[in-house]
């Protein structure tokens, strides 16, 4: 077994630069501001940070319509300022990855522009033209209610181009192979600036649909081209795939031999833990991690709660996405695109710290590697005033000062959560690094224990009754070492009794998380748990509280 495989354990923290920390007091966020909280993250346990878009970009969509693959926004700093960062990141053991977004490209990129302009142009053909409108144009829009078609005339062109997302987001001719080598340039640049890997936006648009890298019989031949030339170039990077697919489906993105993705979000997990949390029965999620067959051993799933996006509830049925906009997002003004929910997860949980440990002790807990979206680790909240998904997107709460310790100038470029109680004055990291009980420390003790639990990140999990719907128990083993967790998601009390195995290590269990070294035993490995009201517990099975003691390693 590869030894090195970093991600199996890693603990990725997502940032949009922009809105972190503000170094050079414009009002934006910026690389220097970011380069001086990376203590702060490195404390908090942080081994990997995802930056979302930070290129030069008209910013429609928040940077996923990018005008130069080459650069960084003049707001945020220069490309000195990236590769400083780059190199303090480096220093603090914190690896780098950065969004890949070459489905499309703003409409303001150069090549668009020498597209639309002229016919002949070798630009022309590195977007998806139509002389006449397409049928079905209507159809197959991402943003409904914003969006009006995939198809719009550009007056310069004469024709139609084809667009998944916004109509300032021409889609790219993947099957162009003079494309395929721009998108390989662009990913040995930002390897060659120290990254490790790439998170891929929308990751089923780029084999699928007019102008896709779709060769005959093997629509994935390009997720394993990239994956060829990525790992060519830098041994140890990796690619996250955005691709929320069924299962049937994932899979494939893994590639069966593992030649493809090594993390893909685990979109079908996020919305049944939420509807698991809101029916306060285990079952829907259960049922997701019984279906997530066994992976090649370089795969794994990324597990998140929320991100820079709405909460997609997109699979899950009507009825069971009615009853969890009811009960996370009943005001219209918190739903978006018919899906989804354009808040934090603090106030759809009602701020409630018990639900919140439960949801995160779950997402730490997961198969697969933890990402987290900032703010998350204290709990912040939403701004619906903002527009669509810039109300999860408001700047970082540092302190009580003015703007939120995010800026020194006179207004910040998107306003903060400023009111109520999840209001910057009210939740901060200046005020929760003080209290041993706050969701901050909370989350940072939760990271050094996930990080000690290589079982989890690295093993194999399977789902062991408990004969109570609103109890999860798992199981996990690797290499002599095992774990168990149990999750209630009920408001009220469970005692539950689970065989949690024959070997000898099974009848007895170390509590990870109790103050008092909390041990139990129990003959052939049959427990009973008594567990509170949304309660959970992770134990270590056998005699040493230490995975480590435990995992043997090659040559040992
Ligand atoms: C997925 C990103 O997460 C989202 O924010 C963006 O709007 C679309 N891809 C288009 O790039």
């Amino acid at each position: 077994m590869i030894e090195d495989l970093w991600y199996k354990n890693a603990v990725i923290y997502c940032v949009d630069v922009e809105t972190f920390q503000d170094g050079n007091g414009d009002g934006v966020g910026d690389f220097r501001g970011l380069a001086r909280r990376l203590d702060y993250l490195a404390g908090l346990g942080v081994t990997c940070l995802w930056l979302l878009p930070f290129y030069p970009s008209p910013n429609r969509d928040n940077g996923y319509d990018i005008a130069d693959f080459y650069g960084v926004d003049p707001r945020l700093g220069d490309l000195g300022d990236f590769v400083e960062f780059s190199h303090q990141c480096k220093l603090h053991g914190i690896r780098l990855i950065v969004d890949l977004v070459i489905n499309h490209t703003s409409d303001r990129h150069p090549w668009f522009q020498q597209a639309r302009a002229d016919a002949s142009s070798r630009f022309r053909d590195y977007y998806v033209w139509s002389a006449k409108k397409p049928r079905g144009a209507h159809k197959g829009m991402v943003f409904p209610g914003v969006q009006q078609s995939v198809w719009t005339r550009d007056r310069k062109a004469g024709a139609y181009y084809f667009h998944r997302f916004h109509e300032f987001q021409p889609d790219l001719n993947l099957s162009n192979p003079a494309v395929r080598d721009e998108i390989r340039k662009v990913m040995g640049f930002w390897l060659e600036l120290g990254v490790s890997g790439f998170r891929v936006d929308a990751v089923p648009f780029l084999i699928s649909g007019p102008g896709k890298a779709v060769r005959k019989g093997d629509p994935f031949a390009f997720l394993r081209e990239m994956r060829q030339f990525l790992s060519w170039r830098c041994g140890d990077a990796v690619l996250l795939a955005e691709a929320n697919v069924p299962m049937d489906e994932v899979l494939e993105y893994f590639g069966d031999e593992g030649d493809h993705m090594q993390l893909v979000f685990n979109f079908l997990a996020n919305q049944h833990l939420f509807l698991s949390l809101v029916d306060e029965d285990a079952r829907p999620l259960t049922r997701v991690l019984r279906s997530m067959t066994k992976l090649p051993p370089t795969a794994q799933w990324a597990s998140f709660l929320r991100n820079h996006d709405e909460l997609d509830l997109g699979r899950l049925t009507q009825a069971e996405r009615k009853r969890a906009f009811a009960a996370l997002g009943p005001d219209p003004r918190m739903q978006l695109y018919d899906r989804g929910l354009r808040r934090r997860l603090a106030p759809m949980l009602g701020g409630d710290a018990r639900r919140l440990q439960l949801a995160y002790s779950l997402m730490f807990s997961l198969p697969g590697t933890p990402v987290l979206w900032y703010g998350e680790e204290i709990g912040m909240g939403e701004r619906l005033s903002l527009r669509d998904r810039h109300a999860v997107r408001t700047p970082m709460q540092w302190s009580s000062e003015a703007h939120g310790g995010f800026t020194h100038a006179q207004a910040p470029f998107r306003p903060l959560v400023d009111r109520g109680a999840f209001a910057f004055e009210r939740v901060n990291v200046a005020a929760q690094r003080r209290d041993p009980e706050s969701l901050l420390n909370w989350i940072e003790r939760t990271i050094r224990l996930r990080k000690e639990c290589p079982e989890v990140g690295w093993g194999s999990a399977r789902v062991m009754p408990t004969g109570d719907p609103a109890v999860l128990a798992m199981r996990y083993d690797f290499r002599g070492a095992a774990m168990l967790t149990l999750h209630n998601f009920a408001r009220g009390p469970r005692s539950v009794r689970v065989a949690v195995g024959h070997d000898a290590k099974s009848s007895r269990l170390i509590d990870l998380l109790s103050h008092d070294d909390t041990r139990k035993t129990a003959r052939g490995g049959h427990h009973r748990f008594e567990l509170e009201g949304y309660g959970y517990r992770w134990f270590r099975l056998g005699a040493h509280d230490s995975a480590h003691q435990r995992v043997e390693r090659p040559g040992d």
